[in-house]
């Protein structure tokens, strides 16, 4: 039962890191921690045929060769975690979704310098809301993250109810050829449309991978898109999946789940019912396009349990401040190609190329002065973001430090809850709603990453 696996693994290596936490407390005098999260290169078993580089974090000093480790923080409570750089190249960390401080966001040149090989950087913060998040680094993010350095984060409520088991999925891709070798990373007419696929399709790290799970229990499974490209149609058979949140925030009326668009960066948090019967599988899928395939797998283990998706109740929402759009200010954000140019290199990895900009503008990459902000925004005060896709490609946009309500769109009849990613369909035409109760310059991009790297990337100063 690799869940269980996991859990115990992470575990141990939390209580390495508690006890040398417990050390730097005492010195600090206040907060404990830090939890240690050493990025790392290591081997994995990726594909059956050989061995691959991966880059990894693990926690504390021990070498770590499996995927980056679930990190569990708590609704309202400090976190603290010392990013130790052993990778041969600088690095980051961006806790994608959790409305923190500027200056713990983890963007380079932007909130804080990079970390350099043999260097760490200490990250502190309190996440405000609970849910399914995830972390990464936000520098030559195509590498990195396409070796291996996305993991998921818990950030728990004491309130939340109570399920039978919980599985953590963490959805990622490989470009890998014959040996479990890298081919190459990108193809640049593919960047210039949907994105370059990778090969090689796992969830944690494992091709199609069987969980266990009790029969007839409440299985909360936290799905989390890491994939630098590719956008799922989650679906799941064998058993009736109800979703209770998407990108960590609470859907408010849960419902079952037929079939759901997740782009790279987005969550969700299913309750699945397992079937009653010893042995029996529910199968979560990939329905997009014309080969659905199947991406995890969930065995019934042990006497029923019985239960019914009324036994849970939902979860409590997050504090996310509404809009007043009665006085808010509109800003039009327009998502369009551009005339193709060499881009600048960067000391955070460029790809070459200028494909795609935001309202006309395409991002220069990681400089030490970045382009002047798509737009100041006064701390505090409401704003409708009109977000028009003038592609015909799909676009997770990820907006940094804050979330927004979708109000309407002219693609969905669906509005999901709070959100920090809207998948933005090709024409969509979607106006968003959100606070700007957060100060600080906070990056807005596309999280596909050869777009975002390819200038869909721009950024709101709040003031
Ligand atoms: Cu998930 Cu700018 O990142
Ligand atoms: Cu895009």
């Amino acid at each position: 039962m690799l869940s269980r696996r996991t859990f115990l693994q992470a575990s141990a290596a939390l209580g390495g890191a508690f006890a040398l936490g417990a050390g730097l407390a005492a010195r600090a005098g206040t907060t404990p921690g830090p939890q240690v999260l050493t990025a790392q290169l290591a081997q994995a078993q990726i594909t059956v045929d050989g061995v691959t580089p991966v880059m990894t974090y693990g926690l504390g000093d021990a070498p770590h060769a499996a995927l980056p480790p679930v990190l569990r923080m708590r609704k309202g409570e400090a976190y603290a975690a010392r990013l130790v750089n052993r990778l041969d190249e600088p690095t980051t960390v961006h806790w994608h979704g959790l409305r923190i401080a500027n200056a713990m966001d983890g963007v380079p040149e932007m909130t804080q310098p990079y970390v350099y090989p043999g260097d760490h950087f200490d990250y502190l913060f309190t996440p405000p809301d609970a849910g399914t998040f995830w972390y990464h680094p936000h520098c030559n993010t195509l590498t990195q993250m396409g070796h291996g350095l996305t993991g998921v984060i818990v950030v728990e409520n004491p309130a939340d109810p109570n399920f039978d088991a919980e599985i953590v999925l963490n959805l990622r891709d490989w470009r890998l050829g014959a040996g479990g070798k890298y081919i190459d990373p990108f193809k640049p007419r593919h960047a210039a449309r949907g994105g370059t696929y990778g090969t090689v399709r796992t969830a944690n790290w494992q091709q199609e991978p069987v969980y266990d799970a009790p029969a007839g229990g409440l299985v909360r499974v936290r799905i989390v898109a890491t994939d630098v490209t590719r956008i799922y149609t989650i679906g799941v058979e064998g058993a009736e999946a109800k979703v209770v949140a998407l990108d960590g925030n609470p859907v408010e009326h849960p419902f079952l789940l037929d079939r759901m668009d997740i782009g790279p960066g987005q969550r969700v948090d299913l309750v699945l019912r397992m079937p009653d019967g010893e042995g029996a599988r529910a199968t979560l899928g990939n329905f997009r396009g014309s080969n659905p395939w199947t991406i995890a797998s969930f065995r019934a283990a042990g006497p029923s349990l019985k239960r019914h998706h009324r036994d849970v109740a939902p979860l409590p929402a997050n504090p996310v401040a509404e809009a007043d759009l009665s006085t808010a200010t509109r800003i039009p954000l327009e998502l369009t190609a551009t005339a193709e140019h060499k881009a600048t290199p960067s000391i955070c990895g460029s790809l070459g190329f200028t494909f795609w900009a935001l309202n006309k503008v395409p991002w220069p990459g990681d400089t030490p002065d970045p382009i002047a902000p798509i737009e100041e925004l006064k701390l505090g005060k409401s704003y409708v973001l009109e977000i028009a896709n003038r592609t015909p490609h799909a676009h997770p946009i990820h907006l940094h430090g804050l979330s927004f309500r979708i109000l309407s769109s002219n693609k969905r009849s669906f509005l999901p809850p709070p959100t920090d990613t809207i998948l933005l369909l090709p024409d969509e035409q979607a106006e968003v709603a959100l606070v700007a109760d957060n100060p600080g310059d906070w990056v807005i991009h596309c999280h596909i990453i050869e777009h975002q790297k390819t200038g869909m990337t721009g950024y709101f100063k709040i003031i």
